[in-house]
Formats: structure tokens, sequence, C-alpha cells
């Protein structure tokens, strides 16, 4: 009897052992490394398991978000995931929805409910969703070869942001980055749920974007890059291939043509954009402010005109970037009227202007933006005019400063930028004069002088990315480095999966 009684319960341990490996072992969905972290997440202790008989059901106008996580989750586990009509909901399925019942969430926002047999992503538009799949994607193991390992706790995420712009920057100029270099680049932002992607098309060293109306600016103006080498260009078909692309991914790209300085490439291409009518070298250095437009020559807007007109046409977003930094050759007294008509350039064209915090110097149009690098005079200049503030404090959020002194890219002029310092600041209190009200967002420039193909770029962003994606959008009450360095670790291996050559900072404890 005793031996018996002994059996049974050996017999029912090892079926409950059973049981628990073979089928749902809940997980605390607390538990997950999300970044950014979202603004609250219930666990209810339960779990979903993704199987190839689950169905992505689609709202009307959401099909594309399906198909992507539909390849997303094949990326990770090999199940192909059928797409359907959110009016043939029957079993098991993660549905995507649109609703305006919950204001709390805002246009970006989305709540993520996670029960045994549904998923569902509801958020008042697309980007909600795009951010509620993002969410939902962390919750996953980057590779998964079993169901088992497809068990995702189960919860409820309400999520918004706490800034509109979140945004990174990349110099195409100094040197060239290709198009599917650029579509790697916007994946790590999609995967963090920036927004933006600033793309700094023009500088002394290149230009790099197809202007129909005045060709040499490619062909002769894009053939180089700093240290002398080929260089390249984007034709208009390819930038509106990244426009796309971005756009799927809730990202609007801005495209940067900066003046009146860091223009020789233009005044190479040009001999009439130059005051003494003769066209300047190709420069492949990389000195910064000694090249202007001729401010007082009609052709020079003409030209402008052209650009922007070409360029408005081809981007769907609503901002023209137009540079207006480190003009030191121009003289103030004409670097002011030159900006002021630019700047009636770009609205005639039926965009927004935004311009590094020197262009707070001349007088703002309406809706203007002013980028916060370097100069908090500038910038205050530019809040007393009602202008928006983009932040991207040099000595904080340049990508392409280095890590510290043993960084293999990357320069020091604005100090070093360990992981930690990145990320362990606020937008609303870093400086007295630019308050939460005055700040549109956050973007984090990567400028492209030591860096010259993917992996170097990988190694100046990732770790530090994620933490600017979080500054943008996660509270900071929400926020202290400690704990977010315990995050950070554990997207690591996110990082080797998807093959990013990561600074491995020893402030932060890597998993093995
Ligand atoms: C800048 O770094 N020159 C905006």
């Amino acid at each position: 009897m005793k031996i018996k009684s002994g059996l049974i319960v050996v017999v029912l341990t090892l079926l409950m052992v059973q049981i628990s490996c073979t089928t749902e072992t809940p997980t605390d969905l607390t538990k997950t490394s999300f970044i950014p972290q979202p603004v609250s997440v219930i666990a209810t202790g339960n779990s979903f398991v993704v199987k190839s008989s689950t169905v992505i059901y689609v709202e009307d106008g959401l099909q594309e978000y399906g198909q992507y996580l539909a390849a997303e989750l094949n990326k990770i586990s090999g199940l192909t995931i059928e797409v359907n009509s959110t009016d043939k909901v029957t079993g098991k399925g993660i549905l995507l929805s649109l609703s305006d019942k919950d204001p709390e969430l805002g246009e970006e926002g989305y709540q993520l409910t996670i029960d045994k047999k549904h998923i569902s992503i509801t958020a008042k538009n697309m980007a909600g969703c795009f951010n509620g799949i993002q969410t939902l994607l962390q919750t996953l193991p980057i590779n998964a070869s079993t169901d088992e390992q497809l068990i995702i706790a189960t919860g409820v995420i309400r999520d918004f942001p706490e800034y509109a712009y979140r945004g990174a920057m990349l110099d195409v100029a100094r040197h060239f980055f290709g198009v599917e270099d650029v579509k790697r680049y916007i994946d790590f932002l999609a995967a963090y749920k920036m927004n933006v992607l600033h793309l700094h098309l023009s500088d002394d060293q290149g230009w790099r974007i197809e202007i129909k109306s005045w060709p040499n600016l490619t062909t002769y103006g894009g053939s180089k890059q700093v240290g002398g080498g080929e260089g390249g260009f984007y034709t208009q078909e390819q930038y509106k291939d990244i426009v796309k692309y971005a756009m799927d991914r809730n990202i609007t790209i801005i495209p940067e043509i900066d003046m009146p300085g860091h223009t020789n490439a233009a005044l190479a291409s040009y001999a009439e954009l130059n005051c003494d009518g003769k066209a300047t070298e190709l420069y492949t250095g990389t000195e910064v402010g000694f090249s202007t437009f001729c401010t007082d020559k009609e052709i020079t807007y003409k030209f402008i005109d052209d650009v922007v007109r070409e360029l408005a046409e081809l981007t769907p977003g609503p901002y023209i970037h137009i540079g207006g930094d480190e003009s030191h050759v121009t003289a103030i007294e004409d670097y002011i009227p030159f900006i002021n008509r630019v700047q009636e350039i770009v609205v005639s064209h039926g965009k927004k202007v935004i311009g590094w915090d020197e262009i707070a110097n001349a007088d703002l149009v309406e809706n203007a933006t002013v980028q916060f690098w370097a100069d908090i005079k500038n910038t205050a200049l530019g809040i007393e005019q009602d202008a928006k503030v983009i932040m991207s404090p040099a000595a904080r959020a340049y990508f392409d400063m280095q890590y510290d002194s043993t960084s293999v890219f990357g320069l020091h002029w604005a100090g070093y930028i360990e992981v930690d310092h990145g990320y362990s600041w606020d937008p609303a209190t870093l400086v007295p004069e630019i308050t939460k009200e005055n700040i549109l967002g956050i973007e984090a420039p990567l400028w492209s002088e030591t860096v010259s193909k993917m992996d170097d770029i990988e190694y100046l962003v990732f770790p530090r990315l994620p933490g600017y994606a979080e500054i943008g959008w996660t509270a900071p009450a929400l926020r202290t480095w400690d704990e977010y360095k315990l995050r950070l670790a554990n997207h690591g291996k996110r990082f080797e999966a998807m093959d990013i050559d990561y600074y491995r900072s020893t402030l932060v404890p890597w998993q093995e």
C-alpha cells in the first residue's frame, strides 16, 4: 500500500513535469526586456503559443502590417503564418485592428492584449499598430526551432511615446552608403520604434541625390568621398524606394540639403554658383566651414528653388532640412537674408523648415524647427520665435562621438559618449533654456567622416541606439541606467542574431 501510493506520487509528479515541459509554461510578461520600456505592463500568468495553425487577422488597411508580422515570425521560427481578414476570425489568432475609442493612446500608442487564445493589437492609427507589432516581436526569442520556444506570456501592455519625433541621422555625404545599407539602418530604427530618418544628402565632399534639372551635382559632385575613393548617389527612383521602405516601417524620411556652407560639392559642379564664377575643386578632406554659396547672386536662388522643388516632389514627409550650420565664411549680414529666403522657398513648395540651431539667427517662418546640436543661445533665439526644438546635443547624442579613447571609429571633439552617458539624460531638463513644451523630440546624428562601411556604422550605433529610442519614447520617471543596462544586456543576443557588429561596452552585463 505504502509502495503503491509512493508510486502514484512519482507518476503524478512525472506527469506534471511532462505537462509543464510540453505545454505552455506561463512566463511573466513583466520580466520581458522591452526597449523602449512601455508605459504599463500587466501580467496575467498564462501563455499563448504561436503555431503554424495561428492566423493573423487584419482589418482593412492593415494587410501590409499583417504580412510584415508574418514575415518577421517566419524569420524567427520558419513558420508560415496565414494572414486573413478580421471578418473571418475563427480559432486562435493575432488580431490587428484600429479604433479611436481609446484617446489616451494618442497618435502612435497601442494596446497589446495577450490571452490564451488571442493576441490583439489595437491602435488609433497604423503607426500605433506598427509599434505594437515591435513590442510583440520583443516578447519572442530571436530564433526558435520549436513551438515551445514561441510561448508568449499573457497580459496587457498599454503604451504611447513621450515625444512625437524620435529620429536618427545618417550622413551619406562624407562617405556614401548605398540603398541596401540605408534599408538596414531603417530596420534598426524600426525595431526600436524610432520614426524619423534624417538623410544628410549634401556636403563639401559629395552631393548624393539626383536633381534632374542640375545633373552635374551627382555625375560630378557625387563622384568622390572622404579619402578620395569613389562616391555615389541615389537616383530619384532609388530615393523613392528608400522613402517607401521607410514609410512601410512607420519612418518619415527628412532630406537635408546643407547650405549656404558645406556646399563645395555643388560649387565644384556649377561654376555659376561661385561669387567669382569659377568652379572649385572636388574636396575629399574632413575640414569644415570653408565653403559658401554666393548669397547675392540670383542664380543661387533659382538653383535652390529647383533643388527644393524636385526634392519636395519626391518626399511625402512634411519637412525639408536646410542645414545652415558652420557657415564660417558667410558674413552674418549675408547669412540672415539667405536663410530667410531659403525658408520661403521651402514653404512655397509646401514643406516645413528644419535647420541646425544657427538658423535661429534669421527670422524663422511659422512652424520652423531648430535642431539643437551645439549652441544654447541660438536655440533660445528659436524658442523666442516659437520654433520647436529637436534635441541632438553633440556631447550626448552624436553617434560619431567615440565611446572612450580606445574606440576604433569616431571622433571626440564633443567628448566621449559611453553607453551610460548617452542614455542618462532627460531632454526636458538638460538645459534650463529648453523645456518640455519646446521639444518636438530627439535625434541621434551619425556623421560619417570616420566610417565607410556598414560594420563601422554598426559599431558606433550599437548599443547606443536603443538608449536614444528609449529617451524619445519612455517617460524619465520610468528610466534608470541601473535597470536599463540589464534590459540592454538581454538585447545583445538580438544584435548578434541580426549580425550587428556592436561595441561590447564593459558597463553592460552582456549574457554569454
Ligand atoms: C553639425 O554637427 N555641424 C551640425
